[in-house]
């Protein structure tokens, strides 16, 4: 039975606005627009937002991590805005109880360093221990949980570690201030495709044996359908179809979904190869009055030009598309 609890994250008209270039070549881009979802009211979960390569997912997370400012609506972690949390204590609060984890561990842990030294500065900079020689111990605790043993990564360089080791790794580090949220954004993208449906199934773990919720972004659905209880669609800034996962991608409502689903998933590496062409369909998207997808869309409508469809709940998911909100006697998200 699901308890009603007090979401641990809860987003409100969340949006953030990108101005660039300047005089005539100004330009104004909504990379995340009105982002309104909770998470943790059920329990301890493992949500995914999941969408195409610049859908405003990584700006999403950043202004999660309270990383990047957002323009407009608010963020409440634990009860707390985040964009107030500034004092040196309350900062350093919200860096142990939300624990992000990166896209590269290569990037994650400097070449030069021993893994476990990056271990121990964690260790001291966060006063998790008292003094050093408790380091081992505390250590071994976490590696445990990600399926590493301190004999085996002790002394070691990067470079002698597989990527995905060094995930697991940076996840272990991840857990040592004992966070009750982990923000991964395509935690798996950069890692051999042979590992990783095991550091994916590690965050399922890691729910049960951390009591640790997970935001997991990815453009992945093959991933995202195995470890999540809910997902959430974005298409150029908007959210446009939320609910538990079976649903959304069983029973897929939105126009987007159900072409995302069926679409080959693309490998990251490989997309930032192609700016050109992406970012083609991916500015005039942006642009669009009206729904995102209108163009793209088999079943477009005239409203779909020129209106921006609202939130309506549609067996048992969120979802913002002209074709639901048409129909009578539905209920407002
Ligand atoms: N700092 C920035 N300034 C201007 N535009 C940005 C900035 N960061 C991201 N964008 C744009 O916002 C859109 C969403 O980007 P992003 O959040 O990285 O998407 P995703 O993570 O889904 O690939 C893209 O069009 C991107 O070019
Ligand atoms: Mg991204």
């Amino acid at each position: 039975m699901p308890h009603n609890h007090q979401p641990i994250l809860q987003t409100r008209n969340l949006s953030k606005v990108f101005i660039t270039g300047m005089g005539f070549a100004k330009s104004r881009l909504v990379a995340v627009n009105r982002a309104a979802f909770q998470m943790g009211a059920q329990g301890t979960e493992i949500f995914t937002i999941a969408g195409e390569s610049g859908s405003g997912k990584s700006t999403l997370a950043k202004m999660i991590l309270g990383l990047l400012e957002p323009t407009e609506g608010s963020i409440t972690f634990r009860g707390r805005n985040v964009t107030s949390i500034k004092g040196r204590k309350d900062r350093l609060w919200f860096m142990k109880e939300v624990q992000p984890v990166f896209q590269n561990p290569f990037e994650t842990f400097s070449p030069l360093n021993r893994v476990d030294d990056y271990f121990l500065e964690t260790a001291v900079s966060f006063r998790l221990i008292k003094r050093r020689q408790e380091a081992p111990e505390y250590l071994e605790k976490f590696l445990e949980l990600v399926g590493l043993s301190l004999h085996h990564i002790q002394g070691r360089y990067p470079h002698e570690l597989s990527g995905g080791e060094l995930q697991r790794l940076s996840i272990a580090r991840a857990l040592m201030t004992r966070p009750t949220l982990l923000v991964a954004d395509e935690p798996v993208s950069m890692i051999d495709a042979s590992l990783r449906m095991s550091v994916v199934n590690l965050f399922r773990e890691l729910k049960d044996k951390a009591n640790v919720n997970v935001l997991y972004i990815t453009h992945d659905l093959a991933t995202a359908y195995y470890i999540s209880d809910r997902i959430a669609i974005m298409l150029r800034g908007t959210i446009v179809e939320l609910g538990p996962v079976e649903k959304v991608l069983d029973h897929p409502l939105h126009p987007y979904t159900k072409i995302l689903k069926n679409s080959v998933p693309e490998p990251d590496p490989l997309n930032r190869l192609q700016p050109v062409r992406l970012s083609g369909i991916e500015s005039k998207e942006f642009a669009r009055a009206g729904c995102k997808f209108a163009g793209r869309c088999p079943s477009a409508m005239a409203i779909c030009e020129t209106q921006e469809p609202e939130a309506v709940i549609e067996d048992e998911r969120e979802v913002k598309c002209h074709l639901y909100s048409e129909s009578q006697g539905k209920t407002t998200a």
